[in-house]
């Protein structure tokens, strides 16, 4: 397989994006960049120093802070100026406020650059988010795009909540993803969105194994034709 590989998955929350592209990149032996996380970090960052509502501080925290991703042993180790926030990064406050943290420009920018350098300097890289290969990536080798249907989101990420002792009524977090699927989607700037050359896959009714082959085959087909 050629070296400099972009893979480009994206997709709205819960449709499994994490879960197939950490395992598509470990398979090939690429670098793993969780987009989401970078957004996470400044969201938990705004709530710390509550400014959340202060534009200009939040872009300063965006433009300013070093935030460092690390890989490891299945998991996105998050860090802000050498402090881990891994764990900070998936809180109820910070799900609840990340999508109108996404919406402002400048942000993105920023955050956009560190993901150009991070996906050029990898000879080989899955990168997932919502405006990947759209946006960040509009020449990728390969764009998957993730879906799934509401009542599997929501269980998905009810699951994850349990695993850190958040139980959140499932009326609760289907209302939190569809508003999110909705500020993500209308945004102005960079909304999510298929690419038109992405390839859709419906991962309701598949388990991981078969998300992650399905997501193989395609990589395998994209690269014999290239
Ligand atoms: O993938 P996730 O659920 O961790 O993403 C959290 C939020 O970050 C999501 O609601 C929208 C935003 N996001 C984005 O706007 N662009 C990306 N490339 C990745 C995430």
């Amino acid at each position: 397989m050629s070296k400099n590989l972009i893979i480009a998955i994206d997709g709205p929350a819960g449709s499994g994006k994490s879960t197939s592209a950490k395992l598509v990149a470990q398979k090939l032996n690429f670098l793993y960049i969780d987009t989401g996380a970078m957004y996470r970090a400044i969201t938990y960052l705004a709530l710390k120093t509550g400014c959340l509502y202060d534009r200009n501080k939040v872009i300063e925290i965006a433009e300013h802070s070093d935030l460092t991703l690390k890989f490891e042993n299945g998991i996105t180790h998050v860090f802000v100026n050498g402090e881990e926030i891994t764990e900070n990064i998936r809180s109820v406050e910070v799900n609840q406020n990340v999508s109108d943290i996404s919406k402002i420009e400048e942000v993105r920018t920023s955050l956009v650059k560190k993901q150009h350098q991070m996906g050029r300097t990898s000879s080989g890289v899955v990168m997932e988010g919502r405006d990947i290969g759209t946006v960040v990536f509009p020449n990728a080798d390969v764009k998957i795009f993730l879906t799934a249907c509401i009542d599997e989101r929501a269980e998905r990420r009810a699951k994850e909540y349990s695993e850190i002792g958040a139980h959140i009524p499932i009326e609760e977090i289907k209302k939190n993803l569809l508003s999110r699927d909705k500020i993500d989607s209308s945004r102005q700037v960079s909304p999510l969105k298929k690419a038109a050359d992405a390839v859709v896959v419906d991962t309701s009714k598949v388990s991981i194994d078969e998300q992650v082959k399905l997501i193989l085959d395609i990589v395998k087909t994209k690269m014999q034709n290239n």
